[in-house]
């Protein structure tokens, strides 16, 4: 465990932004988010050994639903603010938040992004990925593949005591390189103890700028890109989901990740 209040004194010193002690998790929180982290990689998982064409997202929320109790776990979004349901599933220009339903079938050449968070004991793992529905267009192929390009380069490149505003740099930049735009209203968090804690996580940034980041800090990244403009709007039927503005196609990544004296460590994918 690092020392917490030399290392403040010595960056405020520098007139940097450090965290707040209770950033700084313990011994014991880690090894619960760790294992909290463990589970939510298994729901995502399932979700994974079984979506496909035909299915409705009501369906994926059972799956998560009944995954996660069979772990031992709670599904964090189910009544969280009032979401009704157990997981977001996401399709096409929806870049967040979507809400299942029996409504909503699955089908060839759909991009779906499922946001999983799970309660363990008390602690919280929060990941998503992108399912790729059987044929889909090169745009959605590339738009799935920078993302996480994008998320796995903040992984390998980012390293204690460098700044939060390092990984919006990473991502902005390998995203507008590949013409894409990167949504800047929702962003990363802390989590562990809690399901959403500061710091926020932007991604967009500038090198060398905003907190730094110490051992010991539990937070996801979780990029929203657009192939179009980076403009969105939320669903005025349910205040929940949030669109493209310009109907564009969107993707997301989240990871949790424990920051160690050697970088960033995945506790969940
Ligand atoms: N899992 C989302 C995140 O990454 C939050 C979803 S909030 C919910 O932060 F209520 F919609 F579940
Ligand atoms: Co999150
Ligand atoms: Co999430």
């Amino acid at each position: 465990m690092i020392n917490y209040d030399e290392m403040a004194a010595k960056y405020k010193k520098l007139g940097a932004k450090v965290p707040t002690r209770d950033m700084i998790k313990t011994p014991e929180q880690i090894e619960g988010i760790r294992e909290a982290g463990r589970i939510n990689t298994l729901v995502l998982d399932e979700v994974a050994k079984h979506i496909r064409a035909g299915m409705t997202t009501e369906e994926i929320n059972a799956i998560v639903h009944n995954k996660t109790i069979a772990l031992g776990g709670i599904p964090a979004p189910l009544n969280f603010e009032g979401f009704p349901k157990s997981v977001c599933t996401s399709v096409n220009d929806a870049v967040c938040h979507g809400i299942p339903s029996y409504h909503d079938v699955l089908k060839n050449g759909d991009i779906i992004n499922v946001d999983c968070t799970t309660i363990y004991k008390g602690y919280y793992g929060d990941a998503s990925r992108m399912f790729m529905i059987g044929e889909v267009s090169e745009e959605a192929k590339k738009l799935v593949r920078v993302t996480k390009e994008a998320l796995d380069m903040c992984v390998e490149q980012i390293k204690p005591y460098m700044r939060l505003g390092d990984i919006g740099y990473i991502i902005d930049k390998h995203c507008r390189a590949n013409h894409f735009s990167v949504v800047e209203e929702i962003g990363g968090h802390g989590v562990g103890v809690g399901f959403h804690e500061d710091p926020f996580v932007k991604h967009i940034g500038k090198k060398g700028t905003g907190m730094v980041l110490f051992p010991g800090m539990t937070f996801t990244i979780e990029p929203m890109v657009n192939a179009g403009r980076r403009h969105v709007f939320i669903d005025a039927s349910n205040d929940w989901t949030i669109y493209t503005q310009d109907g564009s196609l969107s993707a997301q990544w989240e990871y949790t990740l424990l920051m160690t004296e050697e970088g960033l460590e995945i506790l969940s994918k």
